[in-house]
């Protein structure tokens, strides 16, 4: 048995929770990650027959029976994560009641999954229907999206169109729009359903006045949705106040999407 230490996924989860925590986008406890392993590259590094504990997860994830998750731990701070991964971090697997998480490793001082799992594990259902490729589920506080969610309107239309418009390039990472949920409370189903329903149409979803959720098939292409997003919210927060002498028109954004083949969401653009 290899040293699951040295496992790729716990280096990639080590590297992605370093990078966010030190963009300023994970304050505290703040953030999540969820990351779908395949059960060959574990069993590598784990006894998938030994079972540290068992934990409830308070929903159904019966979708998910089977499958094995690395989660960063509730109450944990990603800037400890490299540290110290079997604190923060856990490898956990859906049991066959499809409401309990078993522990295969890791949240070593007898902790938990992060309080965010409805939200990760819902989307992880649903995005996995719409791509079987799908793996990551990101969750983070990123300052301008955030900074962005107290001064624009929260609907999914129009916070898209605002992005759209910020850098030519954002069309093309997310042809497929930003979905915007309200303020909620955290850390419960009622968000977690709410969550994932936007993910059946979008793999970014933006928590008003709390954050944003990104979906992907890797950590890079996760993190970069996000990234893309940030980016785009950094420039309207810099320029919001000021007179526009140029923008880039909903002609221009049609021309850009039809020029790299994408299927975009049509309905965004005014034309
Ligand atoms: P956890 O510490 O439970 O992961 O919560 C952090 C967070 O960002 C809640 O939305
Ligand atoms: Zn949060």
């Amino acid at each position: 048995m290899k040293d699951i230490l040295t496992a790729p996924f716990v280096e990639e989860m080590k590297r992605a929770t370093a990078n966010m925590y030190r963009l300023g986008w994970d304050e505290r406890n703040g953030g999540n990650i969820s990351y779908l392993l395949k059960e060959e590259e574990v069993a590598e590094y784990l006894d998938l027959t030994h079972v540290i504990r068992t934990i409830p997860t308070g929903f159904d994830a019966s979708k998910l029976i089977g499958k094995i998750f690395i989660v960063t731990g509730t109450g944990k701070y990603f800037k400890n994560v490299e540290v110290d991964p079997e604190l923060n971090l856990g490898v956990i697997r859906i049991a066959e009641d499809g409401t309990t998480a078993e522990l295969l490793w890791g949240y070593r001082d007898g902790g938990k999954f992060t309080s965010e799992l409805p939200a990760h594990l819902m989307s992880h259902i649903v995005r996995l229907e719409k791509d079987p490729a799908h793996r990551v589920v990101m969750h983070t506080h990123p300052t301008y999206t955030l900074a962005m969610t107290h001064i624009h309107e929260l609907d999914d239309k129009a916070f898209t169109h605002t992005i759209w418009e910020m850098c030519t390039e954002c069309i093309v990472v997310f042809p497929d729009g930003i979905g915007v949920l309200p303020w909620m409370v955290c850390g419960n189903n009622e968000i977690g359903i709410a969550t994932a329903k936007k993910m059946e149409e979008y793999r970014l979803v933006v928590w008003g006045l709390h954050g944003i959720y990104g979906a992907g098939k890797d950590m890079d292409e996760t993190f970069g949705l996000i990234e893309t997003v940030e980016k785009a919210a950094q420039l309207y927060m810099l320029i919001c106040n000021r007179p526009h002498l140029n923008t880039i028109r909903d002609e221009e954004l049609k021309e850009v999407a039809e020029a790299f083949g994408l299927t975009y969401r049509k309905d965004f653009l005014n034309l």
